[in-house]
């Protein structure tokens, strides 16, 4: 059975995508293979950034391999955060990275925004993308406790709720990252 090593160490991610991919591949993570390297994530892109990790790990396992990078787009913020999401305050403290947003939109009417994932994919000497957008805007104070990251400030278009204020269910039923996986399990099954 096909090998495929996701450039993650994050079990969640992990059990995830197996779980949509079904057992037509064994997916493995980072740690499976025994790399503990940080892997530079310096792109400019989304699509740089999941590139620069499998890369890394064909340039230096020389394994067939996907991985990942997503963030939130603020159309007023000139896409930012961007590729800066996790650490748009400086820091990984995702209160301060919330502050410094509703700080920088302040009162701005134009909120739109969304959420992208960007899969690379590198199988059979071949490079791949699989992209996942989930549209929506940014309200003016945090609603919900549930999800991670930006999940309270986002109200997806078509609900009513954040993605906070939402089950883990439905958010992975609607979410970027969901997207983005359905069409990378859709390709490996076609293999
Ligand atoms: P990653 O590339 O999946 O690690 O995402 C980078 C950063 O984007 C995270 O640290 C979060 O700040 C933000 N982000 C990505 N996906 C989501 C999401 O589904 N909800 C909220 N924030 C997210």
């Amino acid at each position: 059975m096909l090998e495929l090593v996701f450039a993650t160490n994050n079990a969640h991610k992990l059990e995830e995508v197996q779980a949509i991919v079904g057992n037509t591949f064994i997916i493995k993570s980072l740690s499976d293979i025994d790399c503990q390297d940080d892997i530079p994530e310096t792109g400019l892109t989304f699509e740089e950034n999941a590139q620069q990790k499998t890369d890394y790990l064909v340039n230096k396992y020389g394994l067939y391999c996907f991985g990942d990078d997503s963030g939130l787009e603020i159309d007023a913020l000139n896409g930012e955060p961007g590729v800066y999401s996790a650490r748009y305050s400086g820091s990984r403290d995702m209160e301060k990275n919330i502050d410094l947003v509703l700080e920088r939109l302040g009162d701005n009417p134009q909120r739109t925004a969304r959420f992208k994932t960007v899969i690379s994919l590198y199988l059979n000497e071949q490079q791949h993308f699989f992209e996942g957008t989930v549209e929506g805007r940014i309200i003016e104070q945090r609603r919900g406790i549930d999800g991670f990251g930006y999940d309270p400030i986002f109200i997806p278009d078509g609900y009513d709720k954040t993605f906070a204020e939402m089950t883990a269910d439905e958010k992975n039923r609607i979410s970027h990252r969901a997207i983005a996986v359905g069409k990378l399990a859709d390709y490996l099954k076609a293999k």
